[in-house]
């Protein structure tokens, strides 16, 4: 069953039932000012660091689910009727709705007894704050005297201490209205020396700022006071609950419609001008007011509206396709780019799984995102790295997570997770074959972003490099640490106490338990390095580098080999993990990925078989399984994978994240049917249809799908920032379509189906763009290429081919 449809057309999906089964959201912004946003206006916004500078408040885990957001309240004067046009937070009943997503923006159209709204949110490009260009029509007959609320919550700044620490916070509040602008300035007169507004286009009958005043006593969202009685109290929040809601009051004729603009927005000052007069506690707003009256113009709201538009249409020509499966073209041309962008810009900050106060940008994660965003934007990719590579420490490991707004290293979580830093290899190495950029390598970049710890980028790689090499284990497998890609794989925890973090607790030295999977990786990031020394011409370091890549491999695939599989790991005592001799968790997803990527087991059959015990083992119908069996008790040897009930999160669930690895796998060993079956089975459009069992968006990946072993198989849970989005990406357009940017030149090397005819790509490649049309004659994957009509040898175009052209055509012929 389905909630909406795709609108390939608009790059919209539509939905139209508010009752989706989980809130399915979009998000605004694309640089410092962000926004979520549900299909029922749910959500809230904040200035880079959802933890740090949250401008609206959310309750998470609420009920009724979603609550909180842009809420916007309708009333009939003459009928006293009140309802919500986006159906949250009131329910009533609406004749007509529909949600539309697109690309940086929502719009949400309702209509009920002829009163028609529609409301399009979207933060223009470059600006901190959001816009609710709002229309309602009156379709009846006769004239309707209506009244429009606006509500938001405001939050205190800090979520977390917003979230917890009400003594201080039922204290604190402080606003300014002026007009039709609503200020929030709580802790402006102390350290603080930015503020929000909250302004209405039209000019206002009321307002109201206190939350109970609103709302009135022990009433929610859903019947505030004010709108039953239809009047604002024109509160002021001095401390309690600032909210911001403004009362519009008009009249319209039949099929009139009028247009009402909401800004909601961020504003600093210069700590000299924060006050006017200098030596009061009012706002300046002397600064602010040029934007206001900017932006409080519809004809400036259509062209950032189309700004916006163009910005994408940019983005999205950047790489399109056109495949015989259309959930294969609207994910690459389309959703999957855009969740690229999503999660380059949040990492696992803030979404509807996570709450913005836990986790800032993931050191693994963010560089893994990296490698699905590489051609979108170059220039904030090679910011992102160094800002990354800047939290490295000395020794070569690096901070877990950083916050967005400090860039700084989360001291709570620390480091330790020791497949942290090979994920820097992996994404400079992206970089450099998307860019040829090699000066980013001369950068100047600190360790722990300490002043004068500054050395090139290129040694923040070699330490990436030695950091494993200098933490081997008995059987010279690389040490584990704290967790490898696995967070919940931690064979150092051994933690017996409810509450412990099974993330940071460690009660074992770390000198024993070892890792298949960062054996592999290490092949993977060693090789990749030492391609990059080879064009540098650093030949002496590269074979150095290389000759490490080949012991570990030659040692992964010995200790790391079960019989049938590749294990995953050696616990503290010096027992397998993931072998046929455990009892559960006998096979585990990553270390087949990981392993068949890094080239290991590929000329011994170890590869083949791996990949075919897991297609026996791990796949389903909703994907392949992490493991297998799911573990049906708490092995405190192991941590909290074991945490979990079977068939959920890391214990058993389809980790979406890892299945991408063994579609790039399946291409190593030529099979595309296979590779492409594996991709089909996670991909949320072809999902679609079975929305009520899937549960979350039908036009994102979601991180775990619930495995065979748990009782709701196929339900899907925390959708849009996973690495899924990245992995997919490169899985299906880089080696399934097999088009992958190289260091010498854009390589073509497709495995497809065997049952495809062929595909086209356009593909913008250092400033070329490469029109490729591929072209089944055979049963095989031998790939003959043309370019502009001359036949080449091999699978990558060199660059010298095409120098200084704009334009390439390539033909390739597979058989
Ligand atoms: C989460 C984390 C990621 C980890 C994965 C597996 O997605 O963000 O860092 O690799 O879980 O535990
Ligand atoms: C939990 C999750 C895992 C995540 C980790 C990070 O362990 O299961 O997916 O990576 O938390 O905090």
């Amino acid at each position: 069953m389905r909630y909406g449809t795709f609108d390939d057309e608009k790059l919209e999906y539509c939905i139209t039932q508010p009752d989706t089964p989980l809130p399915w959201i979009n998000y605004l912004g694309t640089e410092d000012f962000f926004g979520l946003i549900s299909n029922t206006a749910g959500g809230y916004c904040f200035y880079r660091d959802a933890r740090l500078r949250r401008l609206t408040r959310y309750r998470y885990n609420n009920v009724p689910a979603d609550s909180g957001g842009r809420y916007l309240y309708l009333r009939d004067r003459q009928t006293d009727d009140y309802w919500s046009p986006t159906w949250q937070p009131v329910q009533s009943t609406l004749d007509h709705y529909s949600c539309r997503h697109g690309l940086g923006y929502t719009v949400i159209a309702s209509e009920r007894k002829g009163i028609a709204f529609s409301g399009c949110y979207f933060i223009p490009i470059g600006e901190n704050l959001e816009i609710w260009d709002i229309t309602i029509t009156n379709r009846r007959k006769e004239e309707a005297d209506l009244s429009l609320f606006s509500f938001i919550e405001f939050c205190l700044w800090d979520a977390q201490d917003d979230a917890t620490n009400f003594q201080r916070n039922y204290n604190i509040a402080e606003v300014e209205v002026e007009g039709s602008t609503i200020f929030h300035k709580t802790e402006y007169r102390e350290r603080r020396n930015h503020f929000a507004f909250f302004h209405c286009s039209d000019p206002i009958a009321g307002f109201d700022t206190q939350r109970e005043a609103f709302l009135g006593r022990y009433r929610g969202f859903d019947q505030p006071q004010a709108v039953e009685q239809g009047v604002s109290f024109n509160s002021i929040a001095t401390s309690w609950q600032p909210i911001g809601s403004h009362q519009v009051q008009f009249h319209l004729s039949g099929d009139e419609s009028r247009r009402i603009i909401f800004l909601l927005g961020y504003h600093e000052n210069p700590r000299s001008q924060k006050f006017d007069p200098p030596e009061s506690n009012t706002l300046n707003k002397k600064t602010v007011y040029p934007i206001i009256r900017e932006w409080e113009h519809p004809e400036r709201v259509d062209r950032a509206f189309s700004d916006l538009k163009s910005y994408w249409k940019g983005i999205l020509q950047k790489f399109s396709v056109r495949t015989p499966v259309n959930h294969v073209d609207r994910m690459i041309n389309t959703w999957n780019a855009y969740q690229c962008m999503v999660t380059f810009n949040l990492s696992r900050s803030a979404s509807y799984f996570e709450s913005g106060i836990g986790r800032g940008m993931g050191f693994r994660d963010s560089n893994q995102d990296l490698l699905g965003f590489m051609h979108m934007d170059p220039e904030r990719a090679r910011q992102r790295i160094l800002d990354l590579a800047a939290t490295q420490l000395e020794n070569g490991g690096a901070y877990h997570q950083y916050q967005p707004l400090t860039k700084r290293g989360n001291n709570d979580i620390g480091s330790g997770f020791n497949d942290d830093p090979l994920w820097l290899v992996l994404s400079t190495s992206a970089y450099l074959r998307e860019t040829g950029d090699y000066s980013i390598l001369e950068e100047s970049v600190p360790f722990e972003n300490q002043p004068g710890s500054e050395q090139p980028l290129l040694e923040h790689l070699d330490r990436c490099i030695s950091y494993t090499k200098e933490r081997l284990g008995p059987h010279g497998l690389p040490l584990i640490g704290r967790a490898d890609w696995n967070d919940c794989l931690n064979l150092n925890c051994f933690s017996d106490s409810p509450g412990q973090s099974f993330q940071t607790t460690t009660n074992r030295e770390g000198k024993n338990a070892e890792s298949v999977f960062i054996g592999g990786l290490f092949v993977l990031a060693a090789n990749a390095y030492a391609d990059i020394l080879d064009i540098l011409q650093q030949t002496e370091k590269s074979t150095r580098i290389r000759s490490y890549a080949n012991e570990m491999a030659k040692v992964t695939d010995m200790a790391g080999w079960d019989g049938q599989w590749f294990l995953r790991a050696y616990d503290d005592q010096g027992a397998a993990v993931g072998s046929h001799h455990c009892t559960e968790g006998k096979i585990f997803i990553e270390p087949q990925g990981i392993c068949t990527m890094a080239g290991i087991g590929l000329d011994n059959g170890h590869a083949v078989q791996a990949l075919n015990s897991l297609n026996a083992y791990l796949s389903g119908k909703d994907g392949i399984a992490l493991l297998w069996p799911a573990f049906t008790h708490y092995y405190i040897n192991l941590g909290e994978i074991t945490s979990y009930p079977p068939g959920y999160k890391e214990n058993g669930s389809v980790f979406c994240h890892t299945n991408p690895w063994i579609m790039i796998a399946e291409t190593k060993l030529g099979d595309g049917d296979r590779a492409l079956d594996y991709y089909l089975k996670i991909c949320p459009s072809f999902r679609e249809e079975i929305s009520e069992i899937h549960r979350c968006e039908p036009y994102v990946y979601a991180q775990t799908i619930a495995g065979p072993e748990s009782p709701t198989p196929g339900e899907a849970k925390n959708s849009w920032l996973t690495g899924t989005a990245a992995w997919n990406y490169v899985a299906i357009t880089q080696y399934i379509l097999g088009i992958r940017p190289e260091l010498t030149g854009l390589r073509v090397e497709p495995i497809i189906p065997k049952d495809w005819e062929g595909f086209q790509v356009v593909r913008d490649f250092r400033g070329i763009r490469y029109n490729i049309s591929v072209r089944r004659k055979g049963k095989g994957n031998h790939c003959q290429l043309n370019i502009d009509g001359q036949d080449i040898e091999g699978t990558v175009i060199p660059l010298s081919v095409v120098e200084g052209k704009k334009q390439v055509m390539v033909q390739a012929i597979i058989q």
